[in-house]
């Protein structure tokens, strides 16, 4: 498949995709909007990728927000299908089945922030930056910040950033919970891979299952959510997999899991 905003490179099962838009801090038009739509799909639906990196070109941003130029022009239908469409291919990654990793390598404002949000875990560079600055705008966010941010960090936090637009650094979001971990720039993509490649080194249905069950868990009754937890324990026991990592563990040797 190819792109025009974005490069999507596959080596040891791993996708990294990179948000091509540096002289614009990879703000998000239309175009890259639908080729992270198709890269999704490509993660979700191509047999040897396992998992996936999200990155910005450059070294100052990650994604900088949704692109103004292209807001500004928006009637109230076309911003309604905007937020459609930009929340339908963030939630695409979140539900790939497989697990997705944002390396943050700079600003990461209103949809960056989201998209990072979107995805499973977060690493960022200890210049990054977090915001959702859309009310200074007169608009608030659209991507999925309302829902996403309050989830990961609290109803209070979330309500500040998101009233107030104020920005936070690497290290003010790993201590709100925000991002996983913190690295020096020059080894975010380093350290993405590695966190990248232990879970490839799981077995992959475990790894999606648990991702479902997290993901919809969220929004179920504890009752719900726990049984929803007992039916994939037992589905998983009908896994080759399972065999597998419980007999590696018994042969002390490493597990060779086939996805199966
Ligand atoms: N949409 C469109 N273009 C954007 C953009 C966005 N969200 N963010 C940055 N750009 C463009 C700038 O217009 C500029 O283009 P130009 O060189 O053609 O003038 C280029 O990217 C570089 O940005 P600049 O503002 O010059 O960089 P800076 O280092 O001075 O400031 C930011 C960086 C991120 C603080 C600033 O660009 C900014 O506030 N961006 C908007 C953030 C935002 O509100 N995002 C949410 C949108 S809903």
């Amino acid at each position: 498949m190819s792109y025009q905003n974005l490069l999507f490179q596959v080596r040891d099962r791993m996708a990294v995709v990179t948000i091509n838009r540096p002289d614009k801090l990879n703000a998000l038009n239309n175009a890259v909007v639908e080729d992270l739509g198709r890269a999704a799909e490509e993660i979700a639906t191509r047999d040897d990728v396992g998992g996936a990196i999200i990155t910005g070109a450059g070294p100052k941003a990650f994604i900088a927000g949704a692109d103004i130029g292209d807001l500004s022009k928006q009637t109230p239908f076309e911003g309604k299908a905007r937020a459609l469409r930009g929340q339908a291919v963030l939630r695409r990654f979140e539900t790939c089945g497989k697990p997705v990793i944002a390396a943050v390598n700079g600003f990461a404002l209103g949809g960056g922030c989201e998209l990072a949000m979107a995805c499973h875990l977060r690493i960022a560079s200890q210049n990054a930056k977090f915001g959702q600055p859309e009310a200074r705008l007169g608009i608030a966010p659209g991507y999925g910040g309302t829902q996403r941010l309050p989830r990961l960090v609290g109803k209070g936090r979330a309500l500040e950033m998101i009233l107030t637009g104020r920005m936070i650094d690497a290290e003010e979001a790993y201590r709100i919970g925000l991002v996983n971990k913190v690295v020096p720039a020059e080894k975010l993509m380093e350290e993405a891979e590695a966190m990248l490649k232990t879970i490839l080194a799981m077995g992959p249905r475990a790894v999606a299952l648990a991702i479902e069950a997290v993901d919809h868990g969220m929004d179920l009754t504890l009752d719900e959510g726990l049984l929803m937890e007992a039916n994939h324990f037992g589905l998983l026991a009908s896994t080759e997999d399972m065999k597998e990592g419980m007999a590696a563990f018994l042969e002390k040797r490493e597990a060779n899991f086939k996805g199966k």
